[in-house]
């Protein structure tokens, strides 16, 4: 264990521990063995120690406590106990950071600071080390580099929440300016994928712009002169697309459009074929008394010649 013992835990309570520190660690930094440790201090993170597990632990707040067993003439260490509130964000296990409070401590487990090392394994969200990564800033009070990597990042689905003002939208921006800069600079494999970004309010003009080699801008717009997407004809007749477009509802008018758009496809290349299958439903084996009759409010339309005829014709359904 090339950490250094600081203390032990003296309260488990839920999710949230407390642990005394030793009397004599109030510095911010400290060496050890060569390294370089963190103090303790609010927002630091520390070690407990247990069985084959080393818990991670975040200090959310520190206080001291009067010792009335001891006497006024003793050390002053002696007469405070340093006690800080810890709560639980994962563990290590063989070197690999988990999150997740799978593991809690016991009363009496050592307290041990971190070493920049594993704090960087706390941030490091690859699972190998040839995972394609992208850096997006660093860690505010470390000042660790933070990476995430690029698959299950850009190809699942993700959410940014916050205020408004809180910089949704510069985070969502600084993800893909950093994507396409490593895309740029490395060649990187995924310059095969491409990205659609629908942008209502004008706010990641700037990619386009820092990026021309590889993005390609369209300022939609609906007059004659502005620029258009092109749909093919293949990707209009789609009803997933139409159902869109005309906010179709899904129980009632989809199933209508996915119906017309598959005997469009079936008949479109031979009409007549569609019309004779039409007309022989029409009067087939189980027509409708209604369309006869439709047909013959509309006899009177038709030249007078031609009317006589048509009626004989009716009559006989
Ligand atoms: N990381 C940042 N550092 C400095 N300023 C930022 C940062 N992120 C956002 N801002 C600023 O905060 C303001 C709001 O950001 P924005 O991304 O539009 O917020 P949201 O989309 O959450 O409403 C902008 O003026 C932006 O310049
Ligand atoms: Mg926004």
């Amino acid at each position: 264990m090339d950490e250094l013992n600081v203390g032990k835990v003296t309260l488990v309570k839920g999710t949230s521990v407390k642990a005394k520190v030793n009397s004599d660690l109030y510095q911010s930094t400290y060496f050890h063995n060569g390294k370089i440790l963190r103090g303790i201090a609010i927002n630091e993170f520390v070690l407990m120690r247990k069985g084959y597990q080393d818990i991670v632990g975040k200090i959310i707040g520190e206080e001291i406590i009067e010792n009335y067993n001891v006497s006024n003439e003793s050390l002053e260490q002696k007469r405070y106990e340093r006690v800080i509130e810890l709560y639980i964000i994962g563990y290590f296990f063989e070197e690999k950071f988990y999150s997740g409070i799978k593991y809690l401590p016991m009363i009496n487990d050592s307290l041990y600071l971190i070493s920049d090392d594993k704090i960087s394994e706390i941030y490091n969200f690859k699972k190998t080390s040839k995972t394609p990564v992208i850096n997006i800033g660093k860690s505010m009070l470390e000042e660790l580099p933070i990476d995430i990597p690029i698959n299950g990042v850009f190809n699942s689905h993700i959410g940014i929440f916050g205020n408004t003002g809180s910089g949704k939208s510069n985070t969502l921006a600084k993800l893909y300016h950093s994507l396409l800069h490593k895309i740029i600079t490395q060649h990187s494999k995924i310059d095969k994928s491409s990205f659609t970004l629908i942008d209502f309010n004008g706010e990641y003009g700037t990619l386009a712009k820092s990026f021309p080699e590889i993005c390609h801008k369209i300022d939609l717009n609906t007059k004659s002169d502005g620029d258009k997407i092109i749909f093919s004809e293949n990707e209009f007749w789609d009803d997933e697309l139409l159902s869109v477009l005309f906010s179709a509802t899904e129980k009632t008018q989809k199933p209508f459009l996915t119906h017309l758009i598959k005997s469009k496809l079936k008949y479109d290349s031979d009409l007549i074929s569609y019309l004779k299958i039409t007309i022989d439903t029409m009067f087939g084996a189980n027509q409708h008394r209604e369309t006869v009759n439709l047909l013959k409010s509309l006899v009177p339309l038709f030249s007078k010649d031609s009317q006589a005829l048509i009626f004989d014709e009716l009559a006989k359904f």
